[in-house]
């Protein structure tokens, strides 16, 4: 995208964490701001500094298409997009209720892709646009009590390389941002899941262990800033990398995994969690 200043961005999930510090950074670079999220309230804050706000639910065709026709109705074009809106359905494979686990997918699977597809056309037309996805480190380690929703960012990270290959040639660029633990609302979201999720008795003490290693690593965990950074450095680069791996465990632990093999990895992990 290079220089932000007057370049047209839509980022969800801006009511908190990524999104709403990147939609700061972007004001701050005087670019005109998208602001999308289903609350409006967090969001004032950001309308105030110029941002034009939008109540989308990623999950609602209707809410994805009429913000997209909006924003080309108002701006005429959509330079770039932070596809960032999501969170974590925590709990056993066993004990997350189906319907549950489809609005997991709904939300950090089809609801990145929903967007994607509203937002290709216009790109398409343009010859440009850079589309950056949200996944995760756990789309690339496993860990028990979180694979569903590991589960739904190892396919958002699949169909981002896909697309990356198939619009490549459009003169669109698809980049992944693969944070591990920050400190935003996530935890918060994730390990209320956790705890709302009746577990059968079998697994009280590993959803316990759990708990507590997580309370441990996002009381440790750095704040958004990097990942904001990495957002920002994808937009203004000429040529943005595929992914950037935002904190020191993102880098770590699936360099730890491929140098000592799954089994140990599987030892030390169970080993953590005792
Ligand atoms: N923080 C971490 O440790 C971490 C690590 C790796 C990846 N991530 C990923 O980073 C992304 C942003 O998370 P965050 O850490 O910034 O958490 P956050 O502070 O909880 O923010 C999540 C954002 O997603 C929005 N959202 C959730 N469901 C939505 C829906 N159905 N439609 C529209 N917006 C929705 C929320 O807005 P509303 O509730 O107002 O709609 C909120 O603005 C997520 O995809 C998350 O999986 C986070």
């Amino acid at each position: 995208v290079g220089t932000l200043s007057g370049k047209v961005v839509l980022v969800t999930g801006a009511s908190s964490g990524f999104g709403l510090g990147v939609a700061e950074a972007l004001l701050a670079r005087g670019a005109k701001v998208h602001a999308a999220a289903r609350r409006l309230e967090p969001m004032r804050g950001l309308e105030a500094k110029g941002a034009r706000l939008h109540a989308m639910d990623v999950t609602d065709d209707a809410s994805v298409s009429e913000g997209v026709a909006q924003i080309l109705a108002e701006d005429g074009r959509i330079d770039a997009v932070f596809n960032n809106a999501g969170y974590g359905a925590y709990g056993a494979i066993e004990a997350v209720a189906i319907d549950e686990v489809r609005r997991q997918f709904e939300v950090n699977l089809f609801g990145a892709g929903r967007v994607m597809q509203a937002v290709l056309p216009a790109m398409r037309a343009q010859g440009s646009g850079l589309i950056v996805n949200t996944a995760s480190v756990v789309a690339h380690v496993p860990m028990p009590m979180l694979g569903w929703y590991a589960a739904s960012k190892h396919a958002l990270r699949a169909m981002s390389d896909a697309a990356r290959l198939e619009v490549a040639p459009l003169g669109i660029r698809i980049v992944l941002i693969e944070p591990g633990a920050v400190k935003t609302g996530f935890d918060t979201v994730a390990l209320d899941a956790l705890d709302k999720t009746a577990h059968p008795a079998e697994y009280h003490a590993l959803r316990k262990a759990f708990r507590n290693a997580m309370e441990g690593f996002y009381r440790n965990a750095p704040g958004p800033e990097a990942t904001v950074a990495a957002v920002i450095a994808a937009m203004e680069s000429e040529a943005p990398p595929r992914r950037y791996r935002t904190t020191a465990d993102a880098r770590w632990l699936p360099r730890v995994r491929a140098l000592i093999g799954e089994r140990l990895f599987d030892r030390l992990m169970m080993r953590v969690l005792k």
